[in-house]
């Protein structure tokens, strides 16, 4: 089963991790080549990084400087003016902290949010342009976790963690500095106790994230089977597999829970831990400071209690960076796959001077086509055929016979591997692409409907339509008379993407929307296979009398909905086996004679 949700982990968007939780880390695979891309993306932002790397620096500066400020009030005290003066001075420093933090918050939403607004913008413009044999290479949840998931952790993680961990390094630095010039004995020693806390936290955080991982994993799998239960409960139900399905789950679900009960506990402990070091550290320069105080080598109090509440401060912004840089790296690779599809090659620009195509007269030319979507298996194998303009042709043939391929052929969602399209005596790829696409109204064989409303589903893409307009071509379909019976008409809001109507009707809108698109050339791809016969022969005289002047190509399995084709092309295992009339296909008893006997015999 599939593990879908394994490839894009949540990243912890409280921008501070809890300590020592090591959740599942994405290591980007090119960090440096990752950050300067989303650097030139921060273009025409850059004054405002600016202030904003300003802005952390003074950030850190009521940190730096309040312990300071204290000292200097406690040695002051006695002198009650100095004291007044000092605390003013506290009080001033706070403030400004809080303007200063106010600001950074500010600068770094607007920044943040529009260098993400670009990046979905250009990325989503991007997707746009890419071939369809893009998205056939590609699990569709996965890709739609790079557009949504990916996107917005880039845009959390790197706006909160960045100017955190701008603000802890200055911290550090400025505390470690004032450290320095109080007393760097005393610094010395803090620091070998600094650097216990640090060595402990890697291999403590070493250890969680493999569990962590684990965790992760488990619940990837768990997620993957609640999504294909959902959605494959019909299936489930008729083959009775309720209960191997709860089972199937229940396990699942115990290795979740014993996965995620032990990265717990042991991330668990390790908070507790650090503090009692923490407090160690504390204790033992205290205890020096007192000795040093009485042997007489400190003589200034408010050194004493500056430095004490310098070493309080000093190893918490060291854990901070540490989750925050795992957080920040996490972030940096799902820039690193959302760049992967900005690099994916869109579809091949128009050639020079293509032409622009207004009113094509529709006639078809195939000349020794070949194809295959994997390279080495080939799905049509020099096909050579006429559609003449004004006629309807007809494509028959066994289910993977290469009939819904041929089609994509000719609206080029694929290009031709060897061979050529001609439409109007021109290759396929001499014309504009967008002229091209507009000169085919096309009815795919999946239906696809929009979450939109009925009226918006007809007359997609062009919402300037008047309401006469779309009636009519629902009408032209017969799928009038059902639209008319849903709740809201023509305004009934198909949530689901049309899930709450029947196949058939579905078939009907799109249908109807292709109709309405009017286009020269009409292509129905099993358009009708799911209504029933009565409904099918009144869309098949519809048709004819919109297809009176227009090409039109038809793939149908019910052979007597095609019967009255001009031209009916049998293709057999990616070549055609026979062409000509129905007619002339049944005399000359083969292939088509053959099927069309045992559907008539059938029916
Ligand atoms: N996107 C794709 N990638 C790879 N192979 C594909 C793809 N689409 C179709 N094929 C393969 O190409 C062959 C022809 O498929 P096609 O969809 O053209 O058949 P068809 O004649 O329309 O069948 P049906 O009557 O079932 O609609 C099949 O063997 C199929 O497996
Ligand atoms: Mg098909």
């Amino acid at each position: 089963m599939a593990e879908r949700n394994q490839a894009v982990p949540p990243a912890n968007l409280n921008g501070i991790s809890r300590p020592g939780r090591g959740g599942a880390v994405v290591k980007p695979k090119n960090m440096k080549g990752t950050l300067g891309r989303l650097w030139r993306l921060t273009k025409g932002h850059r004054n405002g990084l600016g202030w904003i790397l300003l802005l952390s620096a003074f950030a850190s500066l009521a940190s730096i400087l309040s312990p300071y400020v204290t000292g200097k009030a406690v040695a002051a005290i006695g002198s009650g003016d100095a004291v007044v003066w000092v605390l003013c001075c506290l009080a001033g420093l706070y403030l400004c902290d809080w303007l200063v933090r106010f600001l950074q918050a500010f600068f770094m939403a607007s920044i943040g949010q529009r260098v993400i607004h670009h990046i979905r913008r250009t990325l989503f413009a991007h997707v746009r342009t890419l071939p369809l044999a893009f998205f056939d290479r590609r699990q569709h949840g996965e890709l739609m976790s790079r557009l949504t998931n990916d996107v917005d952790n880039i845009s959390t993680t790197i706006s909160n963690s960045l100017s955190l961990l701008l603000t802890y390094s200055f911290t550090v630095a400025g505390i470690f500095g004032m450290m320095l010039y109080l007393s760097p004995f005393l610094t010395a020693v803090s620091l070998a106790g600094v650097g216990l806390i640090f060595l402990l936290t890697k291999t403590v955080t070493k250890h969680t994230r493999k569990l962590f991982a684990a965790q992760q994993k488990n619940l990837g799998a768990l997620n993957g089977q609640v999504e294909e239960s959902v959605s494959g409960m019909a299936v489930v139900k008729a083959f009775c597999r309720e209960e191997e399905m709860e089972r199937e789950f229940g396990e699942r679900n115990d290795r979740l829970c014993d996965a995620s009960i032990r990265a717990l506990i042991c991330s668990g402990y390790l908070m507790p831990l650090m503090n009692v070091i923490n407090n160690l550290l504390y204790v033992a320069v205290s205890v020096l400071c007192g000795v040093l105080f009485v042997e007489g080598r400190i003589s200034d109090i408010g050194l004493v209690t500056s430095f004490l509440l310098y070493v309080r401060q000093f190893t918490r912004p060291f854990v901070e960076i540490a989750n925050i840089y795992n957080n920040f790296q996490t972030a940096v690779a799902g820039a690193e796959r959302v760049f992967e599809i900005l690099d994916e090659q869109p579809e091949p620009p128009d050639r020079e001077g293509a032409v622009s195509l207004k009113c094509p007269r529709g006639d078809i030319e195939l000349r020794h086509v070949a194809f295959g979507y994997v390279p080495g298996k080939p799905v049509l194998r020099d096909v050579s055929v006429k559609i003449p303009a004004g006629t309807q042709a007809a494509i028959v043939g066994a289910t993977g016979s290469g009939k819904t391929t041929l089609i994509n052929l000719l609206t080029r969602f694929y290009d031709v591997s060897a061979g050529s399209i001609l439409l109007d005596g021109r290759d396929l790829r001499d014309y504009r692409m967008e002229d091209l696409r507009q000169a085919f109204g096309v009815v795919l064989q999946d239906t696809a409907l929009f979450a939109a409303s009925v009226r918006d589903n007809i007359c997609y893409g062009h919402p300037e339509a008047s309401m006469e307009q779309v009636r009519e071509a629902a009408g032209i379909v017969g799928a009038d008379s059902f639209i008319e019976r849903l709740p809201e008409g023509y305004d009934t809001i198909l949530t689901q993407g049309g899930m709450e109507l029947s196949q058939g009707e579905r078939q009907l809108l799109t249908i109807a929307r292709a109709v309405f698109a009017s286009a020269p050339i009409l292509i129905l791809d099993e358009a009708t296979s799911s209504v029933d016969t009565v409904t099918e022969q009144k869309i098949r005289r519809a048709l004819l009398k919109i297809c009176a002047d227009r090409t039109s190509v038809i793939i149908a399995h019910r052979l007597s909905t095609i019967r009255d084709s001009d031209r009916i092309i049998l293709l057999d295992n990616g070549k055609i086996a026979e062409q000509g009339t129905h007619e002339e296909l049944m005399a000359l008893d083969g292939i088509y004679a053959r099927m069309y006997r045992t559907q008539t015999e059938l029916g």
